[in-house]
C-alpha cells in the first residue's frame, strides 16, 4: 500500500489520537510515522505502544517526512527550536495548536511551502473525530489531498474560514470535554437518585452514546428529538423544567463563548 509519511513534533494526547486514527484506518503504517517529544516520557510511550519511529533529533524527525504535524502545547511555540525555520523549508506544516493562527505559525515556519491550522478533537482516537481546518494560503491539489488524508483518518473534516476557527474549536475541539462533564453529571445524578455507582455509570454512558447516535443518524433537530421524549406532565418534563430553571442552555452558551475567548486570547500571546 502506498502511504504518506507524517512526522509528529509533540507526542501527547492529540498526537497519539492522530497516530491511532491513521493506523486504525490503514492510512499509514507504523513505518510511515515518526515522532519527537520534549524530553519527557510521552514520545517513548507512543512509540512503545504503536511501533512508530522515535526520531533521534529534530533534523532526523523533519528529514523523515514531507509533512510535519506540530502537536506540542500552544505555550511552547514561542520557545520552539529556531532550527525549525530551516528544517521545515519546502515542507507542509500542519499545526493543531489551539489559538495559533497561520500568520503566527509562519513566523516559526517561514519557509514552509504551506501551513495548515487544524483543530481536531480526541474522538479522533477512535476515528470519530470532527476537525475544522484552514490554511494560510490556498493549497495545491497535492497538499490538499495530503491534509485531507491526514484529517479524514481521524473522522469528519470541515474546511472553514480562518475567522471562524476559534468558534469552531470551542464547539468541536473543547466540546468532548463538555460532553464528558455532562455524562459525569448524569452519572452523579443517578447516584444521587439511589443507583449503585456502576449501574449509574453504565446507564449514563450508554444513554449519551445512544442519544448521540440517534441524533446523528436521523439528522433530526435535537429539539424535536427532545420533544419526542417529553410527554405533558411526565417525568422528563419535570427534569427539563429544572434544567431550564438553572439556565442549562445559558450555561453551555457561556461555556462555548469562554472557550472561544480563550482561543482568541492565546492567539494574542506570542
Ligand atoms: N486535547 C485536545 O482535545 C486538543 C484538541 C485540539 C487541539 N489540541 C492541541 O493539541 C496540542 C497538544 O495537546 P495535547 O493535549 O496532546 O498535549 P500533551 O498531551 O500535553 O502533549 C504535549 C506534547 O508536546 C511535547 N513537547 C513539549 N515540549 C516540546 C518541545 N519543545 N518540542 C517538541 N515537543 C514538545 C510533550 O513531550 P514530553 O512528554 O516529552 O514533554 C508532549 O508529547 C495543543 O497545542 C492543543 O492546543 C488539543
Amino acid at each position: 500500500m502506498s502511504t504518506t509519511r507524517y512526522a509528529f513534533l509533540g507526542a501527547g494526547n492529540m498526537a497519539s489520537a492522530m497516530v491511532d486514527g491513521l493506523l486504525a484506518r490503514g492510512a499509514a503504517l507504523p513505518a510511515d510515522l515518526a515522532c519527537l517529544g520534549g524530553g519527557g516520557a510521552t514520545a517513548a510511550a507512543l512509540v512503545a505502544r504503536t511501533g512508530i519511529t522515535l526520531a533521534s533529533s529534530l533534523p532526523a524527525l523533519t528529514a523523515s517526512a514531507d509533512t510535519l504535524v506540530v502537536a506540542f502545547k500552544p505555550q511552547q511555540l514561542a520557545g520552539a527550536d529556531p532550527r525549525l525555520a530551516e528544517l521545515t523549508a519546502g515542507k507542509l506544516v500542519v499545526s493543531v495548536l489551539a489559538g495559533k493562527r497561520p500568520a503566527r505559525l509562519a513566523q516559526t515556519f517561514p519557509r514552509a511551502r504551506a501551513i495548515v491550522w487544524a483543530m481536531p478533537n480526541t474522538p479522533a482516537r477512535i476515528g470519530a473525530g470532527m476537525t475544522a481546518w484552514c490554511s494560510l494560503a490556498p493549497l495545491s491539489t497535492a497538499d490538499r489531498t495530503t491534509v485531507e488524508m491526514l484529517l479524514t483518518a481521524l473522522g469528519r473534516v470541515v474546511e472553514i474560514d480562518e475567522a471562524l476557527m476559534d468558534a469552531a474549536a470551542a464547539v468541536s475541539a473543547s466540546g468532548p470535554a463538555f460532553l464528558f462533564e455532562f455524562a459525569a453529571a448524569l452519572r452523579d445524578g443517578g447516584v444521587a437518585a439511589g443507583l449503585p455507582a456502576e449501574t449509574a455509570k453504565d446507564l449514563a454512558v450508554e444513554t449519551v452514546l445512544g442519544a448521540a447516535r440517534l441524533l446523528a443518524r436521523t439528522g433530526t433537530d435535537p429539539e424535536e428529538l427532545r420533544r419526542q421524549v417529553t410527554s405533558p406532565k411526565g417525568m422528563t418534563l419535570a427534569g427539563l423544567t429544572k434544567m431550564e430553571a438553572r439556565d442549562f442552555r445559558g450555561t453551555l452558551r457561556e461555556t462555548v463563548l469562554a472557550a472561544k475567548a480563550r482561543s482568541e486570547e492565546m492567539s494574542r500571546d506570542a
